[in-house]
Formats: structure tokens, C-alpha cells, sequence
């Protein structure tokens, strides 16, 4: 099925695109910048973008590697503390 139609990317170069990303480097983000530059294309319109993601979404190979889920939590907590002393 064509989910943009400006570039005419399918379903399957997605998912094609989503698989080599992830056999290429596990540890990778995907975005739908990086899948249109892995196919040579870029986005013209937008219009597609909705189905583009939800196209994503349901590739397996999508998920968040384990290494870089719960950064931002990480983060906030190191800032609570401030390093300041209790007394101050
Ligand atoms: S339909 Fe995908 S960029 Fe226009």
C-alpha cells in the first residue's frame, strides 16, 4: 500500500528501511527523517505523516533500545539533588 504518495514510499520500504536500520545498528532511534533519507527521498507535503508513523509503529524492529529508555527520568533525578549540602 503507498502511504506518501509525493515520494511514493510503501508500506514495505518502510518496513524494509525500519529492519536495515535496526540490523545495522541496534541501538539506533528511527525516525521518519531517517527512513526517508535511508530511501533517498524526503518528505515534500507532510500530509502522509499520520499514516507514515502509525505505518512505523507496527514494525517490531521500532522499539526504544533498552540503553536509552528512561533517559529523561535519569536526568530529572540528577537534578533534584543539585549537589548541594543538606544543611544549606
Ligand atoms: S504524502 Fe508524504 S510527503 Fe506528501
Amino acid at each position: 500500500m503507498i502511504i506518501c504518495h509525493c515520494q511514493n514510499i510503501t508500506d514495505r520500504d518502510i518496513d524494509a528501511a525500519i529492519d536495515w536500520m535496526r540490523a545495522a545498528d541496534d541501538k539506533t532511534l528511527i525516525t521518519p527523517g531517517k527512513i526517508y533519507r535511508a530511501l533517498g527521498k524526503a518528505a515534500d507535503c507532510g500530509g502522509c505523516m499520520p499514516l507514515f508513523l502509525s505505518t512505523m509503529r507496527a514494525n517490531d524492529n521500532l522499539e526504544v533500545p533498552m540503553q536509552l529508555c528512561n533517559l529523561r527520568d535519569r536526568a530529572t533525578q540528577e537534578t533534584h539533588n543539585e549537589r548541594r549540602q543538606e544543611s544549606y
